[in-house]
């Protein structure tokens, strides 16, 4: 019977040496396969005689039985150990940290503009909005700049395609062209509504005011610190029967005061040129206190409306007069919250932008 408690442990250690399941039906064929060990021994128990057959079969069976038990251990333990495997493989660590969401936030710019509008929009002003790719006539002519004007020169932009030679297409210089775009569709709506003639007289009946802020992008071939070629504007316009410089002047004081969170703040009409105001002014503001006080800072240009701009909003200027403003939404950014450089703003790094969230 020895061979037999040896071809159990033979069986054994063949099963053991399988590493993959292919492996054990390998060894398993060699044992308890049709041509195996196990059937040759039976095979070999014809020539027994009858009482010996009994006692060998018996033997033989049990050794069969132990070979298949530790076949079914074997098949166990592979299937244990690929299961390991496969876990170990799609391990989830729990312990890292979560995707985020990443807050965003408003550019600061943006949040400047939003501030003006909101301060403007208690005054009663409205808000408007118009092209970047302007027309001659609206960037320059209408407003009293015609070809050849030397204020042009210091409007160098970029022309873009599409415009005609009389009327070229360029990118819009200042916000002021929505001075003429808002004011003659005010003076059109107004005249439809009341059953006006639409014709080329200028408009000298009665008429509600025009209050309005025009925000937005302008383009100048100018960069360093303090210009970038794409910059804001801010562009205001009051137009009545009887608005005048005060107006301006307190409007604007009111404003600045309002945006700077400052009652001290001092402001200074200093006369300037710009052909679509007469007379005209630049304004400058100083800090009471603080790492700027005591000195002037221009923030804006302005003036009274100059009478050819009226009359190019389809408005008599005999009877409507006003005063209008261009402001950097850009410069005032700097200034509330002592940045240096403007190029920050639009380099697009989170370190700087994230500190205004
Ligand atoms: N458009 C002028 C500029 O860009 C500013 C301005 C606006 C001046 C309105 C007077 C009135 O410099």
């Amino acid at each position: 019977m020895n061979d037999l408690k040896t071809l159990v442990e033979q069986a054994k250690s063949a099963f053991d040496l399988a590493v993959t399941p292919a492996d054990l039906e390998n060894a398993k064929a060699q044992f308890l396969g049709k041509s195996g060990r196990v059937t040759e021994l039976m095979k070999g128990m014809v020539a027994l005689p009858v009482d010996e057959k009994k006692l060998r079969g018996a033997a033989i069976n049990l050794a069969k039985q132990a070979i298949e038990n530790s076949l079914n251990e074997r098949r166990q333990a592979l299937a244990d150990l690929e299961l390991q495997a496969q876990l170990h493989a799609e391990a989830l660590d729990v312990t890292l940290p979560g995707r985020q969401r990443g807050q965003g936030g408003l550019h600061p710019v943006s949040l400047t503009l939003e501030r003006i509008e909101s301060i403007f929009g208690s005054m009663g002003f409205e808000v408007a909005q118009g092209p970047e790719i302007e027309s001659d006539w609206f960037n320059f002519t209408a407003l009293n700049t015609p070809e050849d004007h030397p204020a042009r020169s210091m409007h160098d932009t970029f022309y873009v395609e599409g415009g005609t030679a009389q009327a070229p297409n360029l990118l819009r210089t200042h916000t002021s062209p929505m001075q003429i775009r808002h004011a003659v569709q005010h003076v059109k709506r107004h005249r439809q509504a009341h059953g006006e003639p639409s014709d080329a007289a200028l408009y000298n009946g009665d008429m509600p005011e025009i209050r309005v802020i025009a925000p937005g992008r302008t383009y100048r071939v100018d960069s360093d610190a303090t210009h970038s070629p794409m910059f804001h504007q801010c562009e205001g316009l009051w137009v009545g029967e009887n608005v005048s410089f005060k107006d301006l002047k307190f409007v604007f004081t009111d404003f600045c005061r309002t945006f700077f969170e400052s009652d001290d703040l001092v402001l200074r009409f200093r006369p300037s040129f710009f052909p679509f105001t007469e007379p005209s002014a630049e304004i400058d503001i100083q800090f009471p206190s603080g790492p700027l006080a005591g000195r002037w800072l221009e923030v804006a240009g302005s003036g009274q409306v100059h009478p050819n701009v009226i009359r190019n909003m389809g408005l008599d200027p005999e009877r409507y007069i006003g005063f209008a403003f261009g402001m950097g939404p850009d410069r005032l950014t700097m200034l509330r919250y002592g940045v240096n450089d403007l190029r920050l703003f639009f380099d697009g790094d989170i370190r700087f932008l994230s500190q205004f969230r």
